[in-house]
């Protein structure tokens, strides 16, 4: 079969291509997308991924991921997880090691540092600690609980830095894998854990239908269950793409956040399909007998008329 695997935004090139040299090599897609997600965990220009980036409203970098296994349905994932490099390979070791799904704050950090996954100490990544205090000041937060929460969801509603990097992959023998990677909402409430930790939300595979992921306010995703959605909607005969508006479309009953959000997927003969409610959303994906990755947009669906 032949392989294709996929990524969020264009910096989802370099994780796509990371992917690919796995997958040529008859890897599996789990693999590859751990590891092609973890090329952009460490990648200096993306502020919205791994330790360094852009922090929370405390000015602490709380990290989410989590990674699914299409062919046993098996999934790990982390929530909050601080000082650890690569969120996302603590996520798989949750797949692998333990019989549960996702493991949240200090006990997550713990779990991470007996695997030898943690650092005492990071830098930040250039740029990310004056974009968090451009946004803390532009934000104004005032006195007061009410006044502060409006203002944080104003801001999540206006804002639009949200880029998770979320693959998913199809290798040679027909598994699918999905993954996501995230330093969550920049100036998130401290202790808020968004869609890249939660299964069914910012992640979904399965070797009999396809894998989802998603990026943008994943508090949407959350209270859709957005790549879970995907996969149902491809199970019930519809082709990725239409999948993924329709997801999308869905979306838009959810009268608390209008903020953009945005799914991409792949089905289990490997075509892929991508929509967004933001008319920015890109994708980066390379497939078997392709000398190099590309980047397409995804297809644009206009919250204003439903
Ligand atoms: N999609 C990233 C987040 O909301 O945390």
């Amino acid at each position: 079969m032949p392989y294709v695997v996929a990524a969020t935004w264009s910096f989802g090139l370099k994780a796509v291509s990371r992917a690919a040299e796995i997958l040529t090599l008859n890897g599996n897609a789990l693999d590859a997308v751990e590891e092609g997600i973890k090329v952009v965990e460490l990648d200096p220009e993306v502020l919205t991924v791994g330790l360094g980036g852009i922090p929370n409203l405390k000015g602490v970098c709380e990290l989410d991921a989590s990674i699914m296994d299409g062919y046993s349905l098996k999934a790990g994932a982390v929530g909050g997880v601080r000082n650890v490099l690569h969120p996302i390979s603590v996520a798989r070791k949750v797949l692998e090691l333990t019989p549960h799904i996702l493991l949240v704050g200090d006990e997550a950090i713990d779990f991470a540092s007996k695997l030898g996954l943690t650092v005492s100490e990071f830098t930040w990544k250039k740029g990310a600690l004056e974009k968090w205090r451009e946004l803390l000041s532009s934000i104004n937060l005032g006195v007061g609980l009410q006044p502060y929460m409006d203002k944080i969801k104003a801001y999540i509603e206006h804002y639009r830095l949200h880029e998770t990097i979320s693959v998913v992959a199809l290798d040679r023998y027909g598994n699918i894998a999905s993954g996501s990677s995230t330093t969550g909402l920049p100036l998130k409430i401290p202790g808020r854990v968004g869609d890249s930790a939660i299964i069914g939300a910012g992640v979904y595979a399965d070797n009999d239908v396809g894998a989802a992921c998603t990026t943008g306010v994943g508090e949407i995703a959350q209270i859709t269950l957005l790549s879970k959605n995907v996969c149902d909607l491809i199970r019930t005969g519809l082709d990725p793409q239409d999948a993924c508006e329709k997801a999308i479309e869905n979306t838009f009953r959810y009268k608390y956040y209008h903020g953009g959000i945005a799914v991409l997927a792949i089905d289990r003969e490997g075509r892929i399909g991508a929509a967004s409610s933001r008319k920015d959303f890109v994708y980066a994906y390379i497939a078997e007998g392709m000398d190099k990755p590309k980047v397409e947009a995804g297809v644009y669906v206009d919250s204003s008329e439903y």
